[in-house]
């Protein structure tokens, strides 16, 4: 099962898929089965995978990242994409900001790799692909919608939130957003060859930054509304790939 390029979908953004036809598909792997759909985008094949499964059943220490990785190497895609859910550290950030990450900062702890019985250390300079980077960011030019090229993403391992105290260091740190499963799925793909690019969508300001409580409900219809513009956004990925 070959794809052209692959989607992740986050928190709030799986439930656009059903608003294309797809087929769905088991993806056998070395590290476990993963269920991916197969569809069509802007002219393309994609194979999308619900991070959190179908019925946001997993959180976000149970997912599996490997399988995942591994299934969009199998699937030889030229690039894979995906949507995480993410707090903002920044006040210029509001709620509905779209940024494509560029570094991360993984205090997740969970030490997931693909290496567990050999030594291989993977060169991390470049976290995200660039190459991917650029065909969305390229691709959002003919957009309404205001992407930040770049974004600094911190991890915790959650579920919980974070602490005001927390939200203070990892903003010293120099991280911009906070989530909990962008960099695990970064360090899969990256260690696995998979061309990855991660677009963060901000659905509250960091706890202690806001007035406002942190409700998860809120969260997902954010992510949702502007989860539908990103959906669109990489439809228009495919051509600009093809003219590059
Ligand atoms: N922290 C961690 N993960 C998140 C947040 C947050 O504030 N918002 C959405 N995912």
């Amino acid at each position: 099962m070959l794809a052209d390029f692959g989607l992740i979908l986050g928190t709030g953004v799986s439930h656009h898929l059903d608003s294309v036809s797809h087929r769905e598909v088991h993806v056998p792997t070395r590290f476990g089965q993963t269920e991916g759909l197969l569809f069509e985008l802007g002219s393309a094949k994609w194979l999308g995978i619900r991070r959190h499964a179908f019925g946001h059943k997993l959180p976000p220490h149970s997912i599996n990242y490997r399988a995942i990785a591994e299934a969009m190497r199998l699937a030889k895609v030229k690039a894979c994409y995906a949507t995480a859910a993410v707090g903002s550290l920044r006040a210029d950030w509001a709620v509905g900001t779209v940024a494509v990450c560029s570094d991360f900062i993984d205090l997740t702890f969970r030490n997931v790799t693909v290496f567990e019985d050999s030594v291989v250390h993977t060169p991390f300079d470049e976290p995200y692909c660039t190459k991917a980077r650029g065909w969305l960011l390229k691709a959002a030019t003919s957009f309404e919608l205001e992407v930040r090229p770049e974004a600094v993403y911190a991890a915790t391992n959650g579920p919980r939130y974070e602490t005001p105290a927390e939200v203070r260091m990892l903003k010293t740190l120099g991280a911009d957003i906070v989530g909990m499963t962008g960099t695990t799925e970064a360090i899969c793909m990256k260690e696995l060859g998979v061309c990855y690019s991660c677009v963060g969508i901000v659905t509250n300001l960091a706890e202690g930054l806001s007035e406002q409580k942190i409700n998860h409900r809120e969260a997902e219809e954010i992510a949702r509304n502007v989860g539908a513009q990103v959906f669109h956004l990489f439809g228009a990925v495919p051509s600009v790939a093809l003219a590059s």
